[in-house]
């Protein structure tokens, strides 16, 4: 095991200190309700744990981007019961996350006691990370604990900004998220896979290069595949791809070769006239797709590769669907790999570490989300991750070690 690069809670004095705990309750909502809790959840064991030792915990937290107005669809108010039900205590509200509403909040917290202040977005100074913010926001406490890893990806006042001016330390799930990590892509048993899908290769450019350099497998499906496909000469009928990236993808492709990197694409596919429910599809040869369909899935002799590809692996890292998951029958190709993820998992013969928003709900809904070793709760920040960017929420935490 290397040396933590970064403090947790387990090296801070908590007891009668002001704790600020950077969370991410960025949760969807709907009419005013949380409609996926799991972020509120992940980081409740650091609140509580603080809390547990006397410690004044004072959660900030951004919510949408309401670009430094005050929205009121975007108040955190109603995150405080769904908080409360996940903490265990009772939670405090402050109206704003600096000036006197806070402050009068903060100063009426006894230890124990947890305490959530409005949207930190709510004031454009946040995201320009200004130091006058950054004053304002440290003034309310005397320990600070980054327990949001799915916004480490953001220099914000909040993030950064609070690193740099007080004692810091990563939360739990901070921790956890950072050695889960480690282990994908740091110090990976080999042989390590990735499997990445998604509708477009151009968000994903800079991921994939920075992949075919690291791991042993790379397993591509979803839109993107089109586009590589293409690069390759073959016909993708209708389907989404994007024309103008088969240099890039071509590119790619080399540097897989030189890195000594498998990338595996489809071999069949499912194809269909358009993207609809209860639409007809059928499973086409890779090099027969009709002029006038659409690929919205790998085919099963695909699934069959990419298993007995994966069942080779020791590590596998995950982001983005096979096919257009939201619509059956076009989410068999990712159930099906997800599944047996899931099987080499149970078996101890895979560490498997899944993130992004689309993708854990893929998996959420083949059932087997809770069956990976470890899903990420982030999105931005994960795929910013897996292009080996340095994220400088995380930075900010290893300067303060
Ligand atoms: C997320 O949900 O990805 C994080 O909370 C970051 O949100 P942002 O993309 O608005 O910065
Ligand atoms: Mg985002």
């Amino acid at each position: 095991m290397p040396e933590p690069k970064f403090k947790t809670i387990d090296s801070l004095a908590v007891s009668g200190q002001r704790v600020l705990v950077r969370v991410d309750l960025n949760v969807p909502m709907s009419d005013g309700k949380v409609t996926d809790a799991s972020r509120i959840e992940r980081v409740a064991p650091t609140l509580s744990e603080l809390a547990a030792k006397g410690a004044k915990v004072v959660v900030l937290s951004h919510l949408g981007r309401p670009q430094g107005r005050k929205v009121p669809e975007m108040s955190l108010k109603p995150l405080v019961a769904p908080l409360e039900k996940a903490v265990g205590r009772k939670v405090a509200f402050a109206q704003d996350c600096i000036g006197p509403a806070a402050e009068n909040a903060v100063r009426a917290l006894k230890p124990g006691e947890v305490l959530l202040l409005e949207n930190l977005r709510f004031h454009k100074e946040e995201e320009k990370n200004e130091s006058s913010f950054v004053d304002k926001l440290s003034a309310l406490g005397d320990i600070y604990v980054n327990d949001a890893f799915s916004a480490a990806h953001r220099a914000h006042a909040s993030i950064e900004g609070l690193a740099n001016r007080l004692p810091a330390a990563a939360g739990r799930l901070m921790q956890a998220e950072l050695e889960a990590l480690d282990k994908a892509l740091g110090d990976p048993r080999r042989p390590l896979c990735a499997v990445v899908g998604g509708a477009k290769v151009s968000t994903k450019l800079d991921l994939l290069g920075n992949l075919v350099g690291m791991v042993d497998k790379l397993i591509i499906g979803g839109g993107m595949a089109n586009t590589f496909l293409q690069a390759e000469g073959i016909d993708v009928g209708t389907s989404l791809s994007e024309k103008d990236l088969g240099g890039a993808a071509r590119a790619i492709l080399a540097k897989a070769v030189a890195a000594k990197c498998k990338v595996v694409l489809p071999v069949d596919i499912v194809v269909a006239p358009e993207l609809k429910a209860g639409v007809a599809s059928r499973v086409a040869d890779v090099k027969a797709c009709p002029a006038d369909q659409m690929i919205l899935d790998v085919g099963p002799r695909s699934v069959a590769l990419y298993e007995s590809e994966l069942a080779e692996c020791a590590t596998l890292v995950w982001n983005g669907p096979l096919g257009a998951f939201e619509i059956k029958p076009f989410d068999a190709g990712t159930v099906a790999l997800a599944r047996k993820a899931a099987e080499l998992t149970a078996e101890k013969k895979l560490l498997s570490v899944v993130g992004g928003g689309d993708t854990v709900a893929a998996l959420e809904a083949a059932g087997v989300a809770d069956k990976f070793s470890y899903v990420s709760t982030a999105g931005g920040a994960f795929l910013e991750w897996m292009e080996g960017r340095t994220l400088p929420g995380v930075a900010a935490l290893i300067r303060a070690a």
